[in-house]
């Protein structure tokens, strides 16, 4: 097996298009797609430039959705493909303050990921939106966010490749989504039955230690 590697900076404009054209070029198709690159942007929605708010939005949100439009259909037509679209549990429990794209975008990405599930049903085409919870990785070294989140305890953290093998497992069974971890599934659990009222209190709480 051979294995290509093409690099893309996903916030510059048409760079999706040229890296799908590039791997045409090659006289490949492509059946399993993890639109995976992500990163969050600290610091206050007032106090952030628009510019990066926008490029942020390119990567988290219009990538995913562009990359999926121009790959999906040629998985569809072979009668087989894979997706899966790296969320978050943030998108499925309240916002915190700092960040603030970060949520709304990972819960852009669970919708999403929710219809074109349902739209490939029947079509060998399976759609997995992937929730982990905290994971070792760059991302909070990328975001500065290392010493705060070094306070969180371990029992939250899962490894990358633990969630990696968790959402291969989930798109081969065709399951919409998946959420990483027991501690991860009890708290959506929590977020989802509990009022909005008390969950909001709880994230008003959790927001003051997380300053
Ligand atoms: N770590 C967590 O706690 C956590 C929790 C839930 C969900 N997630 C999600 O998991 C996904 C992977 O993040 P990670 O934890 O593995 O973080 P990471 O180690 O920082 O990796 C992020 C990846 O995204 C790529 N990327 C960022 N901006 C890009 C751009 N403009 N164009 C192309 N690629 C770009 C990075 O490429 P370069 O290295 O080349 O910049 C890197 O490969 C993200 O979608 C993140 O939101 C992470």
């Amino acid at each position: 097996m051979q294995a290509l590697t093409f690099t893309a900076d996903l916030a510059e404009p048409g760079a999706i298009e040229r890296l799908v054209a590039a791997i045409a070029a090659e006289g490949r198709t492509v059946d399993a797609l993890v639109n995976n690159a992500g990163y969050g942007l600290p610091g206050t929605y007032i106090r952030t430039d628009w510019r990066e708010q926008q490029a942020f939005l390119q990567v988290l949100v219009t990538a995913v959705c562009e990359l999926t439009h121009r790959l999906a259909p040629g998985m569809a037509e072979r009668g087989f493909g894979r997706v899966i679209n790296v969320a978050s549990v943030a998108g499925l429990v309240p916002a915190m303050p700092s960040h603030t794209l970060y949520g709304p975008a990972k819960s852009f990405v669970v919708k999403f990921s929710q219809s074109l599930h349902l739209e490939m049903l029947g079509k060998g085409v399976h759609v997995t939106a992937l929730c982990p919870g905290l994971t070792y990785s760059e991302f909070h070294d990328v975001n500065g966010m290392r010493a705060q989140m070094g306070r969180i305890p371990q029992l939250m953290w899962q490894d990358a490749e633990t969630v990696a093998r968790a959402g291969f497992a989930a798109v081969e069974a065709n399951r919409p989504m998946c959420i990483t971890g027991w501690p991860n599934r009890v708290i959506v659990a929590l977020a989802r039955l509990l009022p909005e009222d008390v969950v909001m209190r709880i994230a008003r709480r959790a927001a003051r230690r997380l300053r």
